[in-house]
């Protein structure tokens, strides 16, 4: 039986899993809500927004789509799971309360708390003067977050007491995203990894690691993005970590989200860091990461639309099966991102750069007209190679990279430098 699956998004991330779908000899047909112009080369795009629940409901109803699978946290958090289960639907994706992990820093925090998982020890604060007295008492640099959705805008790390004043100023005075309450925590350090599960209440499944890129400029250095590119595995977490933030971290959060009347059912996230004393968890999200999505799908060898249905339908799951080769992606970026940027310059040489097998080529942000690609979006595409070795990986990539021509783009040559794939 081949089946019709709905995908909810339209960036790299959902571009990837509409690609693992079309993989699947399970599935007929896939539509896309809204995709992407690169997305539509795989897909049916279905103009309707993340957002809109309820006309993706009926689009799922009246099209008799089988499977729905959801990729941003937006969606999640307007109560997309809720909507089409009410409705019968089968939908891959957290409800609206367990989507709390991601939408609310000061819920992670305290579940966290509660059932003993490793983190930064934090206080959180509605009130700008108490804030800022705590931040005053104590050291630099002090790490802030915004206790709601501010799309990775909503943490600073300030180096010093009047970027820190800045910073809850935005946050509890100008309400810059909204009203809402500041986390204030321990920093910590440590290399950064993503570790994605599949879980479904207390079960959890774990996904081959990777690490994203998430300051915009090479070294490290610059403004904060949703991520400038990735790679997977990450040589620098041995098996012993794995193992560790699957038993004390993974594990107990989705057992404490059950015992809280929140089972969790999807993509549970966790940006963790290997500090000195230990893996500690720095954030969850709901859902795929976004570029990891990009690196970690492509090595899956078990058919996705199985995996999905086990856990939209709570049967037994199929062996997770990895490909031993390993992925590295570079994010081609308008130039000008995280802050202001232009759209509409043409992008051309595409199918020169995705004909060599070991590469493929997600649209993250573009537009199609007259057959040719514009740009339409801070983070445009990313070019994922495959190898042997995460050097082969990157050498694979940086070849199709070379050959897109736009002269608007930009991107961060050392994706990889901290696994020596230089
Ligand atoms: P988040 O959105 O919570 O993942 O934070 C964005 C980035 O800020 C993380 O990827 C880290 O690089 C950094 N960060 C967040 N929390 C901490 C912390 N407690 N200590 C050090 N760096 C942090
Ligand atoms: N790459 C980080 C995220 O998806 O939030």
């Amino acid at each position: 039986m081949e089946h019709k699956v709905l995908v909810v998004g339209g960036g790299g991330r959902c571009h990837a899993i509409v690609d693992a779908l079309s993989r699947s000899r399970k599935v007929g047909k896939i539509y896309c809500a809204p995709g992407n112009a690169g997305i539509a080369a795989q897909a049916e795009c279905v103009p309707l927004k993340e957002t809109q629940t309820e006309k993706l409901r009926d689009f799922a109803l009246e099209n008799g789509v089988d499977l729905t699978v959801v990729g941003p946290e937006v969606a999640l958090a307007a109560g997309i799971a809720d909507v089409f289960a009410a409705a019968g639907l089968r939908i891959f994706g957290p409800s609206k309360a367990a989507a709390t992990i991601e939408s609310s820093k000061d819920f992670a925090k305290r579940l966290m708390e509660k059932y003993d998982v490793p983190t930064a020890a934090f206080r959180t604060f509605e009130d700008y003067d108490a804030a800022l007295g705590y931040v005053r008492s104590g050291t630099f640099p002090a790490v802030l977050k915004y206790d709601g959705l501010a799309a990775g805008k909503g943490v600073v790390i300030a180096e010093d007491l009047p970027q820190a004043e800045s910073a809850l100023k935005d946050m509890l005075l100008d309400d810059k995203f909204g009203k809402g309450r500041v986390v204030v925590e321990e920093f910590l350090t440590g290399p950064e990894f993503s570790f994605m599960c599949f879980v479904d209440g207390e079960k959890v499944w774990p996904m081959t690691v990777s690490q994203d890129h998430k300051r915009a400029y090479e070294g490290d250095k610059g403004p904060n993005t949703g991520g400038m590119g990735a790679y997977s595995p990450v040589p620098l977490i041995t098996e012993k970590d794995i193992e560790y933030s699957l038993e004390k971290i993974m594990k107990p959060v989705a057992a404490g989200m059950v015992a809280e009347g929140c089972p969790f059912k999807g993509v549970l996230y966790g940006g963790l860091m290997k500090t000195p004393s230990g893996v500690k968890v720095i954030e969850f999200n709901c859902r795929f990461g976004d570029p990891e999505t990009e690196v970690v799908l492509p090595r899956l060898e078990s058919d996705i639309y199985d995996v999905f249905s086990a856990i939209a339908d709570g049967t037994p799951m199929p062996e997770l099966k990895w490909s031993a080769k390993a992925t590295l992606g570079f994010v081609l970026a308008s130039k000008g991102y995280p802050g202001q940027y232009g759209k509409g310059y043409p992008v051309c040489g595409l199918d020169e750069a995705a004909a060599s097998g070991n590469v493929r080529i997600y649209h993250m942000g573009t537009s199609m007209k007259d057959g040719c690609y514009f740009t339409s979006g801070g983070r445009v595409l990313m070019v994922v190679g495959t190898g042997d070795d995460l050097r082969a990986a990157r050498e694979c990539a940086l070849e199709a990279v070379g050959k897109i021509r736009c002269e608007n783009l930009f991107y961060r040559k050392d994706i990889g430098w901290r696994a020596g794939a230089l």
